[in-house]
């Protein structure tokens, strides 16, 4: 059994609720499972229901959860496996959750916490570029970790991150989504995710990082804004279903914990691996901006700190540890 998760009652009518089943449970086992009275019962149920959980009550039969919110902290902290998202603090509206959680970082908050937005005023993407994040529709959050690695291996936390997001989205959705180096989340050439990873450090480790995951799930492609309406898409757009969200943001959670389980266990090359099985790029002609410059090459590999590595024309091999990569047509520049 899963353990602290901080609403026993909800935890109960998860558990029960496997199979797509959601059976009654009487009063009276829940009552004596949880330990409290029959009042006591009913007050939580009615928490709950305030939450926006449909608890069904019956007389002579109990009670069932018939239906959940489709994103809620409470049924995400009693989903998780891993030790990610154990903890999660909901907001309506944000400026950005990874301000929010690099906010709460610098105040002590634990490995494993998250920050998790409806939407954001000003979610930001990397190199200083904006993040549509209407509400009702996306998934936003921030993961707080404290990792044990120095600050020369922060490129592991995003791979990490981008192979977590991918394969859960693959197992979850059945979607082939692919890793455009280094972190976009990509479906038939067009973005459907991107991760902002950022954190403080000393100058031999990092105190603490903040892994911000955006994935446009039941998004309208006619919605995105015009500048990015031919490059990005979304879970609905590819598919045509809806997804709740909570169990997504579970999904990535768990992958993203049993990631960092498997580096600290296995070292890196199996995240690699993954990470290799999964990229866009790969033995693809790119060109590579960084800063002003611009180098062309074909990817070839990234290497131990997830730096990209180029062999260009004249065949030396060049790598590249930040910025933007796009793919070029073969034989084109
Ligand atoms: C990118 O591809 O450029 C990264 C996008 C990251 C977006 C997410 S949404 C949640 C978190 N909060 C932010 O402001 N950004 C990240």
């Amino acid at each position: 059994m899963k353990s602290s998760c901080w609403d026993e009652l909800l935890e109960l009518f998860l558990r029960e609720n496997r199979n797509g089943k959601s059976p009654f449970v009487s009063g009276e086992a829940i009552s004596s499972s949880l330990g409290i009275s029959r009042t006591a019962l009913w007050k939580r149920v009615n928490a709950l229901r305030a939450r926006g959980f449909v608890v069904e009550g019956e007389r002579g039969r109990g009670y069932r959860l018939t239906a959940s919110p489709d994103i809620s902290a409470e049924e995400l902290m009693c989903t998780v496996e891993g030790p990610l998202g154990k903890k999660v603090l909901f907001f309506q509206t944000v400026e950005s959750t990874n301000d929010k959680a690099m906010g709460l970082a610098s105040e002590g908050a634990s490995h494993g916490t998250v920050v998790m937005a409806e939407s954001q005023k000003r979610g930001r993407g990397r190199l200083g570029r904006k993040w549509a994040s209407p509400g009702g529709a996306n998934l936003y959050m921030s993961v707080i970790l404290r990792p044990e690695l120095p600050p020369r291996d922060a490129g592991l936390i995003t791979l990490m991150g981008a192979v977590a997001c991918a394969s859960a989205l693959r197992e979850r959705i059945g979607l082939a989504v692919k890793i455009k180096w280094p972190n976009d989340l990509v479906f038939s050439g067009r973005k459907l995710g991107g991760i902002l990873t950022e954190m403080r450090s000393e100058p031999d480790r990092i105190l603490y990082a903040v892994v911000g995951i955006g994935i446009n799930l039941n998004m309208k492609p006619s919605l995105f804004p015009g500048e990015i309406k031919e490059t990005a898409t979304s879970v609905l757009g590819e598919t045509g279903r809806r997804m709740r969200r909570t169990p997504v943001a579970a999904a990535v959670l768990d992958a993203f914990s049993r990631e960092i389980d498997g580096l600290r266990r296995e070292g890196r090359e199996p995240l690699m691996e993954r990470w290799r099985e999964m990229s866009s790029v790969l033995g693809r002609k790119v060109k590579a901006s960084v800063g002003e410059k611009t180098i062309r090459g074909t990817a070839v590999d990234i290497d131990e700190e997830g730096c990209l590595l180029l062999r260009d024309a004249a065949g030396k091999l060049r790598r590249i540890s930040s910025g933007d990569v796009a793919l070029l047509r073969q034989g084109g520049g």
